[in-house]
């Protein structure tokens, strides 16, 4: 049979339904603000539709487009000020940025209860302790994606193919917490398909069209795709998604699975900070 398709636009319409509910009882307006540096085309699509998104939720949106040969203070300089706005709660600076500029130290000077991204090291510690703290939103996704379906994660074996610092190890860590056992995979994994083969829940982000195939995949799994790759000019994930769908129990789709969770997440990360702002 073929595997149920986890419609992320649908969830996500719903969770940003909810928020919407939630800021219009709110007495402050939540505000986020999106540091863009640089021209990339990715990037600039990213940052508008966050800031569209923002808007039809009733959430206050700053956007500050800065040129790509900003030095660092300048940056910091925004940043500061940023922290300093009690009309943002929120503050996101859109990666990658370029080359001369660190961007964790970038990231380390948000303040940890406005880092709406939870990328800092602060959060990122807290985080990996268990400890009460903004959620990465694409992580935040795919982990309600996985709970969408009703399967229980306790005591399943997980798999996630990626290890970067935004998606692949706080993916593995928050399928830790939910008790799930969990193998990490990244590019020197050899053979890669012993260990996904192994995956009640296969998540995938590496950033390579269509690494994974169904030969690779144990049947009944639930199949999270983060990857977004572009491929002759159309979207494609990291999953060969029609030859994975005949042997999954569940799959995402590229477009229209993780991408617009981590958007809704976004804004519901906006609230979270609004909660930890010092009144
Ligand atoms: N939909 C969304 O909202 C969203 C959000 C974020 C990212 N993404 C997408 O998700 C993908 C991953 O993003 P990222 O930022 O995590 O990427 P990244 O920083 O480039 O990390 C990729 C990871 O995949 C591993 N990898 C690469 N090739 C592999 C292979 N052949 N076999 C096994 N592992 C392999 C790498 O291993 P090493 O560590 O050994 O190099 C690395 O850990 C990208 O396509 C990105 O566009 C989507």
């Amino acid at each position: 049979m073929a595997a149920k398709i986890i419609d992320g636009k649908e969830i996500a319409a719903r969770i940003r339904a909810d928020i919407k509910k939630r800021v219009s009882k709110l007495n402050v307006k939540p505000g986020l603000a999106v540091v863009l540096v640089g021209k990339d085309p990715a990037s600039r699509v990213y940052v508008d539709s966050k800031e569209k998104s923002c808007k039809e939720a009733g959430i206050y949106s700053e956007k500050y487009v800065l040129d790509e040969t900003i030095d660092e203070m300048e940056l910091f300089n925004v940043v500061e000020k940023l922290n300093q706005s009690r009309k943002i709660h929120g503050i996101l600076v859109q990666l990658p940025l370029p080359k001369h500029i660190n961007e964790q130290l970038v990231i380390d000077a948000i303040l940890p209860y406005k880092d709406v991204d939870g990328f800092s090291a602060v959060n990122a510690g807290n985080m990996l302790m268990g400890n009460n703290t903004i959620i990465p939103a694409t992580p935040k996704g795919v982990m309600k994606l996985i709970e969408s379906t009703g399967v229980n994660i306790e005591g399943k074996h997980a798999v996630v193919v990626g290890r970067s610092n935004i998606v692949g190890k706080p993916v593995a860590l928050l399928l830790q917490q939910k008790n799930a056992t969990v193998t990490m995979c990244h590019s020197k994994s050899k053979p890669l398909a012993k260990y996904t083969k192994e995956a009640d829940i296969l998540v995938v982000a590496a950033g390579k069209p269509k690494l994974i195939t169904g030969s690779m995949v144990k049947k009944g799994a639930i199949v999270i795709d983060v990857g977004t790759n572009k491929v002759d000019g159309k979207l494609v994930g990291d999953v060969d998604f029609d030859s994975v769908k005949k042997v999954a129990g569940y799959i995402t789709p590229v477009p229209g699975g993780v991408g617009p969770m981590t958007i809704a997440c976004l804004l519901d990360n906006t609230l979270e900070c609004v909660k930890l702002m010092p009144k």
